[in-house]
């Protein structure tokens, strides 16, 4: 039998799953999901799959859990209607900051989720930005991680900015930093940020000369958006003219945006990783060239 290529429309990133099948032309797979009144989750595949090797686009964003629960079903049933393989395109890795253990009897959450999908009859896994990527090698499963940096800094320039300067908080930032300016054709410098581990408040200093520019803040996730509105308030305080604020995955928990709209900041983008009101960038032609 001759294997097709199909990508199936996982229920937590429907749009995304579009994108790419318009990019490779290829057919779509639609995916039925809806709860049982208990809370437990209900998925249906509704297209045939037999033989045929499948991609299935469905990202861990919050309701991660739930997220969770549903690709394992969607990927073990896929296996049992006779998927010759499933690839699973998760934009957004969730657990995947969890990588080792950092107190005695802990989870390591990011390699069990792996596990998880292996049992569940995942092949592969394409990924974007995972916050961890040292764990790839641990993995049970192959995983592609695929940068969005550039992607996110193209539509940094269509915002219109001027010879930027570009910081980035953390020291694993520093590399999402250089990549930026180097697309924008421009200079960047790193914010220094330190998480507590008494209250997991965030505090920020930035010594690069901000006065009268133009600046970027880039990272790779906004959570909860205190990391990024500290550091645009430190950037506004020390005379940044205009403050965009750029991140892969756009969780935006709680009121994050409204928290980083108040620090200061002029503009909000991420790519569609995560599905919210700020996902211009669309990673779907990088995805899709992974895939084939
Ligand atoms: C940290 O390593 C990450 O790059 C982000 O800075 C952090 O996870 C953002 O979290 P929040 O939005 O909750 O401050």
């Amino acid at each position: 039998m001759v294997s097709v290529l199909k990508i199936v429309k996982g229920c937590s990133s429907p749009e995304l799953a579009v994108k790419i099948s318009r990019f490779l032309n290829l057919e779509l797979v639609d995916v039925e999901a809806r709860q049982f009144p208990d809370g437990e989750s209900y998925v249906r595949v509704d297209g045939s799959v037999g033989g045929e090797e499948v991609v299935l686009v469905h990202g861990l964003h919050p309701p991660q859990d739930r997220h969770l629960v549903q690709l394992m079903l969607t990927a073990d049933c896929l296996r049992d209607l006779g998927a010759s393989s499933v690839k699973a395109v998760i934009p957004y890795m969730a657990y995947a900051r969890q990588d080792r253990r950092f107190k005695e009897g802990e989870a390591v959450s990011a390699l069990a989720v792996l596990k998880v999908l292996k049992a569940a009859g995942v092949d592969a896994v394409i990924t974007v930005n995972i916050h961890s990527p040292w764990i790839i090698d641990k993995s049970p499963v192959p995983v592609k991680n695929i940068d969005a940096t550039g992607v996110l800094a193209s539509y940094v320039l269509q915002a219109g900015v001027e010879k930027p300067l570009i910081l980035s908080p953390g020291k694993k930032g520093v590399e999402m930093a250089a990549y930026a300016a180097s697309v924008l054709e421009t200079d960047y410098a790193h914010v220094e940020s330190r998480r507590s581990l008494e209250d997991g408040r965030v505090s920020v200093s930035v010594d690069a000369d901000v006065g009268g520019r133009e600046v970027v803040l880039v990272d790779d996730v906004i959570s909860t958006g205190e990391t990024m509105a500290k550091c645009v308030e430190a950037v506004k305080r020390r005379g940044a003219v205009r403050v965009v604020v750029a991140a892969v995955h756009g969780l935006f928990v709680g009121s994050a945006s409204e928290r980083i709209t108040a620090a200061g900041a002029d503009l909000i983008l991420t790519t569609d990783t995560v599905p919210n009101p700020y996902d211009v960038a669309s990673v779907a032609g990088l995805v899709a060239s992974q895939i084939g």
